[in-house]
């Protein structure tokens, strides 16, 4: 069933996330729409919505396979009033909210592969992709993108996906109501961003690190160049994963991309 702003709308109790929704039929990225939009000056909480993404993109430049109708393509704008460098701690949030989602929705649990991946049953069902805006040393807006495989059967995942990726309706075993999704993300981003500003990154950084199923794994990150290995032993005060290599070396990773290998 298509999404229709009216029934996400009815019943919203949120303070700030929706206050404005933008549902679009196709379009590149949902992120370079909120980014636009927020250029023009739209406010904190304004979502946007797309039925398709012509170009859905994930971290590190990859592709985010978005088929019309099947998926969620959300993306949220932002206007906290915080230094640059405690944004990424909002793409951790935008997870936690989409976690919360899934759980309310379907009753599935969604665990945390750091540092942006939802994950059911072993397969990853979801994707946050957060991007910012900055002036001088000012924070101008966040763009918090999400991407929840919803109603996808294996075959609609491209032949190279469909051994790590899931959805929600594989994973529940029936189809999965997206107006329903976006309402419950929606609600829960909202008491989460209202914590932020009252407190800060440390109710997160709390939640994430109860919930993450990288912590106390072995792995493998790399970024960039960079390849290291070891033991993810905890999530910093700034989101970054920090792993003990053999030699008792810390790294603290702020991105990256993580094998679990033990
Ligand atoms: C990842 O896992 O690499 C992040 C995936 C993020 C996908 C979402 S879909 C909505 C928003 N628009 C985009 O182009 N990307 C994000």
């Amino acid at each position: 069933m298509p999404l229709r702003e009216e029934t996400i709308r009815a019943g919203l109790t949120t303070r700030r996330i929706g206050s404005a929704i933008h549902l679009l039929h196709e379009v590149d990225s949902t992120n370079d729409e909120a980014a636009a939009l927020a250029r023009g000056g739209e406010a904190d909480g304004a979502i946007v919505i797309a039925e398709a993404q012509r170009r859905g993109r994930g971290r590190l430049g990859r592709q985010w396979q978005s088929p019309k109708g099947l998926g969620l393509y959300l993306s949220v704008i932002l206007r906290p009033a915080i230094p640059p460098h405690d944004a990424p701690v909002l793409t951790l949030m935008s997870a936690v909210a989409g976690a919360d989602a899934i759980e309310r929705t379907t009753g599935l649990i969604a665990a945390f592969k750091w540092p942006n991946d939802l994950i059911v049953h072993g397969r990853k069902v979801g994707g946050m992709l957060g991007e910012m805006a900055v002036e001088g040393s000012r924070l101008l807006y966040v763009i918090l993108g999400i991407g929840i495989n919803v109603n996808q059967a294996e075959a609609d995942f491209d032949e190279e996906l469909r051994q790590t990726a899931g959805s929600l309706r594989v994973e529940a075993g029936h189809l999965v109501d997206r107006t329903a999704i976006v309402r419950s993300f929606c609600e829960s981003l909202d008491g989460w961003y209202e914590r932020f500003l009252c407190d800060g990154p440390p109710p997160i950084l709390e939640y994430v690190r109860r919930h993450c199923l990288t912590l106390g794994r072995q792995v493998t990150a790399r970024s960039g160049d960079q390849e290291v290995s070891g033991l993810a032993i905890e999530l910093d005060d700034e989101g970054r994963l920090v792993i003990r290599d053999a030699s008792g070396e810390l790294h603290h990773l702020l991105a990256g991309d993580v094998t679990l290998t033990g």
